[in-house]
């Protein structure tokens, strides 16, 4: 079965109107012949902005994020429904920096993972282990323990998007090698055929991020089981295009 590769950028707390604009009229001509589907993660209130600079392009806006309720008291945070409204279709849910900083759990990566898939978005879940996780042997028990209770209860985990980001590759400029990326990769979707079925091993995307750029993306989306990327710091520059054009 092919899978179709997914590039994604995640902009984090980067950028304005302005050079947000302008970063997208660069890379619209860039990108326009891409054989892999292409999306730039931002920051909530740069949405409709950037909706509108990408109108017409093939680059999908994404969230960085999105509360689990339909509505309510809940101040600061932004529903399903409201990004839905802005023809958001894709939505980053758990990144380590969300784990770390904002006291994300695997219990509430499922609520938001359940909330978008309710909601007809694609979430784009992030699992991965930290170094002293790695160095001590604990990676796949780590990621045994993200999968299982974070996709806990997804009726058709096919609608969701994995993506594999060990803490340690994250903004760091130490990229995962090929092999390693390979490795674990294919570990996730070895476990996501035990948890749900085999064909949904096979048909699940599953991206890698961590230090993913220009230079190494080319060896990472050669691996079998890699199916895209998920782009921090090389997606604030027009390198997200070369990324994207890995296979040209
Ligand atoms: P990086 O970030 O590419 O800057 O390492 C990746 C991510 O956090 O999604």
């Amino acid at each position: 079965m092919s899978r179709k590769p997914f590039i994604a950028g995640n902009w984090k707390m980067n950028m304005t109107v302005a050079s947000g604009e302008k970063l997208i009229n660069e890379l619209k001509p860039l990108v326009k012949d891409a054989n892999c589907d292409v999306c730039l993660c931002v920051p909530a209130i740069l949405i409709p902005a950037m909706k509108k600079a990408a109108e017409g392009s093939n680059v999908e806006i994404g969230a960085e994020n999105v509360h689990w309720a339909e509505k309510g008291a809940y101040t600061g945070e932004i529903s399903a429904d409201m990004l839905k409204d802005y023809g958001v279709k894709y939505v980053i849910i758990g990144h380590s920096e969300r784990r770390q900083y904002f006291g994300e759990t695997d219990e509430t990566v499922n609520k938001r993972t359940h909330a978008a898939l309710n909601a007809g978005l694609t979430p784009i879940v992030c699992v991965g282990e930290l170094l002293e996780e790695r160095e001590s042997g604990k990676t796949n028990e780590v990621l045994d323990r993200q999968l299982k209770v974070g996709l806990n209860g997804i009726a058709d985990v096919t609608k969701a998007v994995i993506a594999y980001e060990p803490v340690w590759a994250i903004g760091t400029g130490k990229t995962a090698t090929d092999e390693q990326a390979q490795e674990t990769i294919a570990y996730i979707r070895k476990k996501i055929g035990e948890l749900f079925c085999p064909e949904c091993a096979e048909k699940i995307i599953i991206q890698y991020g961590g230090s993913m750029n220009a230079a190494n993306c080319k060896g990472l989306m050669a691996q079998p089981d890699i199916d895209g990327g998920l782009i921090g710091g090389a997606s604030l520059k027009t390198d997200f295009a070369t990324i994207v054009n890995y296979d040209k």
